[in-house]
C-alpha cells in the first residue's frame, strides 16, 4: 500500500504562522493553486487582487523554512481540447510570476477572503499537499474569521462542493452551516456547490463557538497572533 509521509514538525502551526500575502509569496501561492485545484483555469490574479481594496489574502509561513523553487514547476492540467491546452500553456508561461530572486519563507497555504458590504466571502482556501492534515487549513479559516470580526463583518459565506467533505468537515466545526445549493456551479465538471454561512457575528451562540474552537486550536497547535499585519480596508 501506498503511505504518505506528512512532514508533522513543518506544518506544525507555530506563532506568527500566519500573515497577510506579500509580493513575493505569490509564485508559491500559484504552485499550491495548481496542485489543489488541477482543473481550474484561469488561475486566480493574485498580484491584481493585492491591489484590490476588497481582497485579502493570508498565508501560513515558516519563519524556519526557506522556499527551494521547484526544478520544474507543475504544468497546468490536460485537457482534451488540444486548442485550449495550448493557450493554456501561452498564457501560463507569460502570466506565471518567476520564483522570487531572493531567498523567501515557505508558504504552505492560503486563504482568500472578499469583504463586501459588511459579509466576509472566503474565495479559496488551500494547503500544499506535503503539509496537509497538521491543522493549516484551520489556522487559515480561523484567521479568514477573525479578520472579518475585526473588521466588523456580519457572517461569512463560501461555496464548496457537494462532494468535498474534507472542505466541508473543517467549516462546519467553525459553525459554518448549509444554506442552499447552486446546480452547477463549478465549470470543470458541473458539480454543484453548497452554499455554507456561519450565523450572525453578533449572536452570543457565535462568539462563544468561536472563542471556543480559538481556545481549542491553541491548545493543540500553539499560540495564533491577533494582528496579521493586513492594510486597514
Ligand atoms: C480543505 C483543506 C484546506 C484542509 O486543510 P488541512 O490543513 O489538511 O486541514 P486541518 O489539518 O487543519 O484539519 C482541520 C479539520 O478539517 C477536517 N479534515 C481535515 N482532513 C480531513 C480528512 N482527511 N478527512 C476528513 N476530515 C478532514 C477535520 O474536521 C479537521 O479537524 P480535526 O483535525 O479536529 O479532525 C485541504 O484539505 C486542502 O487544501 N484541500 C484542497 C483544496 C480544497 O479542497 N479547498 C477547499 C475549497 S472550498
Amino acid at each position: 500500500m501506498e503511505t504518505k509521509e506528512v512532514d508533522v514538525d513543518a506544518g506544525r502551526p507555530q506563532p506568527q504562522a500566519i500573515r497577510g500575502m506579500e509580493p513575493q509569496d505569490i509564485a508559491q501561492l500559484v504552485n499550491i493553486e495548481r496542485e489543489a485545484f488541477p482543473t481550474q483555469w484561469p488561475p486566480t490574479p493574485f498580484r491584481q487582487d493585492l491591489r484590490n481594496r476588497m481582497a485579502r489574502y493570508l498565508v501560513s509561513w515558516h519563519a524556519d523554512r526557506l522556499y527551494e523553487p521547484p526544478a520544474q514547476p507543475p504544468l497546468p492540467p490536460p485537457t482534451p481540447n488540444i486548442i485550449l491546452r495550448w493557450a493554456r500553456v501561452v498564457v501560463d508561461k507569460f502570466t506565471a510570476p518567476p520564483a522570487p530572486e531572493e531567498p523567501t519563507e515557505l508558504i504552505s497555504g492560503y486563504v482568500g477572503v472578499w469583504l463586501i458590504a459588511g459579509e466576509a466571502h472566503i474565495t479559496s482556501i488551500a494547503v500544499a499537499e506535503r503539509f496537509k492534515g497538521s491543522g493549516l487549513g484551520e489556522l487559515l479559516v480561523l484567521g479568514a474569521l477573525e479578520m472579518a470580526l475585526d473588521r466588523d463583518c456580519t457572517v461569512c459565506t463560501l461555496e464548496v462542493r457537494v462532494s468535498n467533505t474534507v472542505a466541508q468537515n473543517l467549516y462546519t466545526k467553525w459553525g459554518f452551516e448549509i444554506q442552499g445549493v447552486r446546480k452547477a456551479y463549478y465549470m470543470d465538471n458541473r458539480e454543484d456547490a453548497y452554499i455554507m454561512t456561519t450565523p450572525s457575528f453578533s449572536t452570543d451562540a457565535y462568539q462563544d463557538l468561536f472563542h471556543q474552537r480559538r481556545n481549542a486550536f491553541e491548545a493543540r497547535y500553539g499560540p495564533v497572533p491577533r494582528d496579521f499585519g493586513l492594510a486597514p480596508s
